[in-house]
């Protein structure tokens, strides 16, 4: 039998492994779902946004039923007081909210147009912004390791992104130059918004000590408003012609699922391991990922210069956990 006090330990394991299965199957069913070539209209990526955020605050007024001991009155009281009546930190969620609704969108256009693996790695420049952003607005400090690494993970995504002589006429090859370009600037504008978006929601956790779960539900409620205008202004016309859920089937259920419970597990991440760890798992995932898109999905086929990169940001990523911790224990966010 586990003592409670060791709960909080295997919490950390158990969030960081499931965080590794979440991104990888992510990325993966992502990819697949925008890909896959089906009679009748495509699901909206706008309406899946909205669809995860509904799943995410339910699942987290759940949590906060269930450290209220079910008890309905006390569930209700708890919200009213920390949501209702203060107004000014409730606000503050809506920053970070509305740049996540902006993210989740992006990696949509992300993944139509650039393969699992090729994403993931240019995705890993996040560790990048983040310690940018950690550093100008929380006033961290980077060892030279973490500068070091900072290098090869901008090399590595370089190495990456390399234009390859593939074969194919020279119709096809615009056509994928073009998506690739579309690919690698949508997923620039995510790097951003997530060391943002990450950095301004771990100073709201940090300055004051309010549960997680109310904490994801504010950032949801937000989450669930943006996104509910973004899908009227950018789908309005086919929402209105096919309504919201068209072309939903399983696959879709399975990326809303799977983003909504992202968003609760890096919030366990954030709560019971810590950020750096947060990037091991997911330089781990992108391992995971090339491996089943070139041997299940064989939609990627890599270069020894992709190869190179790879190697490149994953290291980068290991060099930058292996910083010492200072005396207080504080670390950079990854
Ligand atoms: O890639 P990145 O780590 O920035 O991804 C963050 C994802 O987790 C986004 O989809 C965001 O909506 C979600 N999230 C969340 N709750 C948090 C923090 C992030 O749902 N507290």
């Amino acid at each position: 039998m586990l003592s409670p006090s060791s709960y909080p330990s295997r919490l950390k394991y158990v969030s960081l492994v499931v965080l590794v299965l979440q991104t990888t199957s992510l990325v993966l069913t992502m990819r697949y779902s925008r890909t896959l070539k089906e009679d009748g209209p495509r699901y909206l990526a706008s309406s899946a946004v909205v669809s995860a955020e509904v799943l995410k605050i339910l699942a987290c007024t759940l949590f906060v039923f269930r450290e209220n001991s079910f008890s309905v009155r006390a569930m209700k009281q708890l919200l009213k007081e920390e949501i209702v009546n203060k107004p000014v930190e409730t606000l503050k969620l809506a920053i970070p909210a509305g740049i996540y609704t902006l993210q989740n969108n992006l990696l949509y256009v992300a993944l139509s147009n650039l393969d699992a693996a090729t994403y993931q790695i240019t995705y890993q420049l996040k560790i990048l912004t983040t310690a940018l952003f950690s550093v100008s607005m929380l006033g961290k400090r980077l060892g030279l390791y973490q500068w070091l690494s900072l290098l090869f993970l901008m090399a590595g995504v370089t190495l990456v992104q390399w234009p390859t002589d593939s074969e194919g006429d020279s119709e096809q090859k615009i056509l994928s130059a073009g998506s690739q370009f579309v690919g690698l600037m949508t997923v620039l504008m995510a790097c951003v918004s997530s060391g943002f978006a990450g950095v301004y929601f771990e100073k709201i956790l940090k300055e004051t000590k309010q549960s997680l779960w109310i904490r994801n539900i504010e950032l949801g409620l937000f989450g669930l408003v943006f996104g509910f205008l973004g899908m009227i202004v950018y789908d309005g016309q086919r929402v209105k012609q096919w309504g919201i859920f068209q072309g939903y089937n399983t696959i879709t259920c399975a990326v809303v699922f799977l983003q909504a419970a992202g968003g609760l597990v890096i919030a366990m991440v954030i709560k019971y391991a810590d950020n750096i760890l947060k990037g091991f798992a997911t330089s781990l995932s992108i391992i995971l990922s090339a491996l089943i898109s070139y041997f299940l999905l064989q939609d990627f086929n890599p270069t020894r210069v992709f190869f190179l990169g790879a190697v490149l940001v994953i290291a980068a990523t290991f060099l930058y956990g292996h910083e010492r911790r200072p005396a207080n224990g504080s670390t950079i966010a990854v």
